[in-house]
């Protein structure tokens, strides 16, 4: 495994190499937002399509002043955290991090190495999630590793992220109002909290959300139906199954919220998905998470991730296949 010390990072980053970086939310691959030819490799070792822009990482807010026209103050509320601002730029990003939008997407990780990473080059990191496109998020850095190590040029140890999901994406749209464009852990209430108000619609906005998404390697079924009306009976092997829940334990069941809560569910959500494929099983089946705070970030991932939508009626698994233009 290419691991490199946080010095190494820096010195790869400055001559245009990729370092898959730990942040908060999920390892980012990281290069340096001025240099174009770095911000290519990055869209060729994912296999990214170049319509999808990228996330612009700064240590301050003094920092991303010099490369966006402003930044709402409330973001002081959140940051360094799991938040991302949609900002008009002002040109000086390699072309491609933005795909040719007048905004940029703009985030400061909460994470110590991360940090110094960003103080040593004292350059603006441009770092998607550190996955083959399509693959699940990697939460550590075994995961990218596995999916990734041979096309990089370095991993920069960081642990276990903390929280687990993506940063929330929000769109400013006037001085106390946003769009959210993707949920994470920064909640609805905790910006209604701070006086943000969040309006509805926007979500079409983010490129990224048009395709399917941090899908697992064995079909997904969210058991999001209210009832079998409509849907197909689907034979499966309970033995060869693994079922992830949000409060009961049982037999081939994962209780993502270890007795500790949604927080911890979220944090645990993609390890899930990449333990499922480690245990060779057929089929994932999960429960539907109450929705509201964070609650509502795990089932978006769920729903992006997932193959069906269903119910079940006792042993009986009844099925829906989820419509690619939904996802
Ligand atoms: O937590 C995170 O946000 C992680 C860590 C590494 O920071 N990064 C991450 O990046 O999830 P990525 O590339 O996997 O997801 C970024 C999303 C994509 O859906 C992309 O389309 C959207 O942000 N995005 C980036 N720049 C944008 C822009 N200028 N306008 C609209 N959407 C943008
Ligand atoms: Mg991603």
């Amino acid at each position: 495994m290419p691991l490199v010390s946080v010095q190494d990072a820096a010195q790869i980053l400055l001559r245009g190499g990729l370092v898959a970086l730990p942040t908060e939310t999920v390892y980012g691959l990281a290069a340096d937002a001025t240099n174009e030819a770095a911000v290519r490799r990055i869209f060729a070792a994912k296999n990214r399509p170049s319509s999808n822009p990228l996330i612009c990482h700064l240590p301050d807010i003094e920092s991303i002043l010099r490369y966006a026209e402003f930044v709402p103050d409330w973001t002081r509320a959140f940051w360094p955290g799991p938040l991302t601002v949609l900002l008009p730029h002002r040109g000086s990003l390699a072309p491609s991090v933005t795909a040719g939008s007048k905004l940029c997407a703009f985030r400061i990780p909460d994470h110590p190495l991360m940090q110094q990473v960003l103080n040593l080059t004292g350059r603006p990191l441009c770092a998607p999630s550190a996955n083959t496109s399509g693959r699940v998020s990697p939460v550590t850095a075994a995961m990218v590793e596995e999916d990734l190590g041979s096309k990089i040029d370095g991993i920069l140890d960081g642990g276990e992220c903390q929280v687990g999901l993506e940063s929330t994406i929000v769109e400013p749209v006037t001085e106390k109002s946003v769009h959210i464009l993707r949920p994470g852990a920064v909640t609805r209430e905790d910006l209604a909290e701070k006086g943000i108000q969040v309006l509805e619609g926007g979500t079409q906005k983010s490129p990224g959300q048009s395709h399917a998404h941090y899908a697992p390697q064995m079909p997904l079924v969210v058991l999001s139906e209210p009832d079998p009306h409509g849907l197909t009976a689907m034979s499966f092997d309970p033995g060869r199954t693994l079922f992830l829940s949000f409060d009961r334990s049982g037999p081939n069941t994962l209780d993502l919220t270890e007795g500790r809560g949604l927080l911890q569910a979220a944090r645990g959500l993609y390890a899930a998905f990449h333990r499922a494929s480690a245990l060779g099983v057929d089929l994932l089946i999960a429960d539907n998470p109450p929705a509201g705070g964070i609650g509502t970030a795990i089932r978006d991932r769920l729903l992006r991730a997932a193959t069906f939508t269903g119910c079940m009626r006792g042993e009986r698994l009844f099925v829906r296949r989820r419509e690619a233009a939904n996802v």
